[in-house]
């Protein structure tokens, strides 16, 4: 057992993947795109914790040791009672990087973008009121994760367009992306918001990710896809070699 698995709800955790393989290159690596199961942003409790669960068995089945849930939403949600449940295994959770705003000192007017299950969770709700600026716009972009799951540039670019139509005016300074989707349609959202910073959570858990390992192997990764998609195995590889 000494692999480091990676699951989220389709490619989307290759956001957080990518920042983990920059610290750690030489290792083994599963990636698991669970996108049967997209999105996780809309389910229950309930519903996103058997889903959670068959993933990390499956991934334990398959020699992972350390479990990063790439995933805002099943961080969220589920990441306690996942804990409780596998106490043999290294689970690394996600979460919006809310806390950069209070690290950084920035007062200045930010928008928070995450999922309905992300943004209703006490765990969300708990890093809000800790570090939020009372200048944190909070906004769930409907179906973006979707979007950018199916890849489709024209749909996106629409829904951005009159999702964030709301905060062209708000002079945003700060965006923080609080689903592992989003950096992927970073470029898109800078283009109607204009040039903000930008902060997403998967810098800590890569460093995270680095704490627990005690020696590097040899990079080999392997990929699979719930809905046996190969377009989206062609999709992962294609992101994954892109700087
Ligand atoms: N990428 C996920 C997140 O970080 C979930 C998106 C979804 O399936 O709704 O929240």
């Amino acid at each position: 057992m000494n692999k480091i698995g990676v699951f989220d709800s389709g490619i989307g955790g290759i956001t957080v993947l990518k920042e983990i393989i920059k610290l750690i290159p030489n290792y083994e690596y599963v990636y698991y795109s669970d996108s049967f199961n997209n999105p996780y942003g809309n389910k229950t409790k309930e519903e996103l914790y058997v889903i959670v669960k068959n993933v990390i068995d499956k991934l334990i089945m398959m020699d992972c040791n350390i479990i990063v849930i790439a995933c805002n939403t099943a961080s969220a949600i589920c990441v306690d009672d996942i804990r409780e449940e596998y106490k043999d295994i290294i689970i690394v959770a996600v979460e919006p990087a809310i806390k950069m705003i209070n690290d950084y000192g920035h007062t200045d007017n930010v928008l928070l973008l995450a999922t309905k299950g992300t943004v209703e969770s006490t765990r969300f709700k708990n890093l809000y009121e800790k570090y939020n600026n009372n200048n944190t716009y909070v906004y769930t972009p409907l179906n973006l994760a979707s979007l950018i799951e199916e890849g489709n540039s024209r749909k996106i670019n629409e829904c951005l367009k009159v999702e964030l139509r709301g905060f062209v005016d708000k002079e945003i300074n700060v965006v923080i992306l609080g689903c592992t989707h989003y950096p992927l349609v970073k470029d898109k959202i800078k283009k109607i918001l204009g040039n903000q910073i930008f902060y997403d959570g998967s810098i800590g858990v890569a460093k995270r990710v680095k704490s627990f390992i005690k020696e590097e192997t040899k990079f080999k990764i392997t990929f699979i896809d719930s809905s046996n998609s190969k377009e989206k195995e062609i999709r992962f590889f294609d992101l994954l070699s892109k700087k």
